[in-house]
């Protein structure tokens, strides 16, 4: 799999005005899950209106439970209260963690921006232990940066 290809990949798809923002979010999730073996559910979760919790957008993968999930609830709650990226290499070693399958082992969470306010993120599933490294988080970095440009 090659981040690069992926990125022109990413780009393609924000710029096709021809489809809605929401099919265009769907389509990042589809190449994303399907070209990199180890993303196993890829999905979107966005600010609820005024309310202090994330409802979830468009996504790959099993159906989830958390379609809403409260600010500083789980990885994702953390995430819309950190601004931080969130790398989680083993989920059982967390305590602040929503499951959503058992067979789940790693998630990585990143914060996306529009005005500097965090609006929302791209959060991550893998059935593999300790998957993610520095490339995964530049390349989901830039996912979210291309994203902001049509929300
Ligand atoms: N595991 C997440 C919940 C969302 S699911 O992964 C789709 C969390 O702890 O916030």
């Amino acid at each position: 799999m090659n981040f690069d290809l992926l990125k022109s990949k990413v780009t393609e798809i924000v710029s096709n005005t021809n489809d809605s923002v929401e099919k265009r979010l769907f389509e990042i999730c589809n190449v994303l899950e399907s070209q990199i073996d180890y993303y196993d559910w890829v999905g979107f979760y966005f600010k609820n209106g005024d309310k202090d919790e994330l409802k979830l957008g468009p996504y790959v993968g099993e159906s989830t439970d958390h379609e809403i999930i409260p600010f500083g609830k789980g990885i994702c709650g953390q995430v819309a209260l950190s601004n931080t990226n969130f790398v989680v290499p083993d989920v059982s070693a967390q305590d602040n963690y929503l499951a959503c399958s058992i067979s789940v082992k790693a998630e990585i969470v990143i914060p996306i921006f529009v005005d500097d306010e965090n609006i929302g993120q791209i959060d991550i599933d893998s059935k593999t232990a300790n998957p993610f490294s520095d490339k995964d988080e530049r390349f989901l970095e830039f996912v979210c940066h291309e994203v902001a440009k049509i929300l």
